[in-house]
């Protein structure tokens, strides 16, 4: 059946995201984001890996980097969330695009745990296994394959316990998905441009073992959350 044949990748495709943006399109892009990893569960895929990887050292200090911050939504929860439990969270928000990054500073003053950064997830600004964890959501597919492993290598080699990349399910009922889903719960051109061509642009599986190989990274355990088009790539340092 020609819907459950393999969606190509879109490659080297421009998000408008990703292209400098009025304000108040960049302000209201970002919150549809934040709406639709809070409505699909996109959040909590990250929050429940992250979760899972720290474990035991939940009593302790926990440091943890954020490769491609955003609007830094997904991080406000986890600093919320380790309030609440009493736990000593620290945040490093790494963020290349210098207008997004002061979007979210904005958004986020009342969360001194979170500290910015601008750089590139290509050459992370921090020295090896100096974070307890590197996350990222949404932000893999932004990177094409021949970057795509030097982003995870950076992310493994930066975390002493380990790494989650969340990002979405290329798929073409995903496709259908994230179509639908901006039409109803997003308001901005750019974040209806942006949702379904991040599909196109996502890795499968198969793919990101690959990257993953080519990065020397040679654990990973790759979950599938198909209610929320996302996949969760973890690695873990033993
Ligand atoms: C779709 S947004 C996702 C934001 C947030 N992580 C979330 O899940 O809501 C992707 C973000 O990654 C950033 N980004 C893309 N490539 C990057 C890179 N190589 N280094 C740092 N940030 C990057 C973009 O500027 C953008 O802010």
């Amino acid at each position: 059946m020609p819907f459950l044949r393999t969606l190509p990748r879109a490659q080297n495709a421009v998000e408008l995201l990703d292209l400098p943006a009025p304000p108040a399109d960049l302000e209201e892009s970002l919150s549809d984001i934040a709406r639709l990893n809070l409505y699909f569960g996109g959040s909590r895929v990250t929050r429940v890996h992250l979760s899972r990887l720290i474990g035991d050292r939940r009593r302790g200090p926990v440091t943890v980097l954020d490769v491609g911050s955003g609007g830094a939504d997904i991080l406000v929860e986890l600093v919320r969330r380790a309030r609440r439990r009493g736990q000593r969270l620290r945040v490093i928000a790494v963020e290349r695009d210098r207008q997004i990054l002061e979007v979210a500073r904005r958004r986020t003053r009342a969360y001194p745990e979170i500290s910015f950064v601008q750089a590139d997830g290509l050459q992370l600004p921090v020295r090896a296994g100096s974070v307890d964890a590197a996350i990222s959501s949404l932000t893999l597919h932004h990177v094409e394959p021949v970057a795509a492993p030097r982003l995870l290598a950076e992310m493994a080699a930066a975390a002493r316990v380990g790494f989650v990349v969340n990002d979405l399910m290329r798929s073409r009922v995903g496709y259908a998905v994230v179509w639908l889903a901006t039409r109803l719960f997003a308001r901005n051109r750019l974040s209806r441009h942006d949702g379904p061509l991040s599909v196109r642009r996502a890795y499968t599986a198969e793919e990101i073992r690959a990257l993953a190989r080519e990065a020397g990274i040679s654990r990973i355990r790759i979950v599938r959350h198909p209610l929320c088009v996302r996949l969760a790539v973890v690695g873990e340092r033993r």
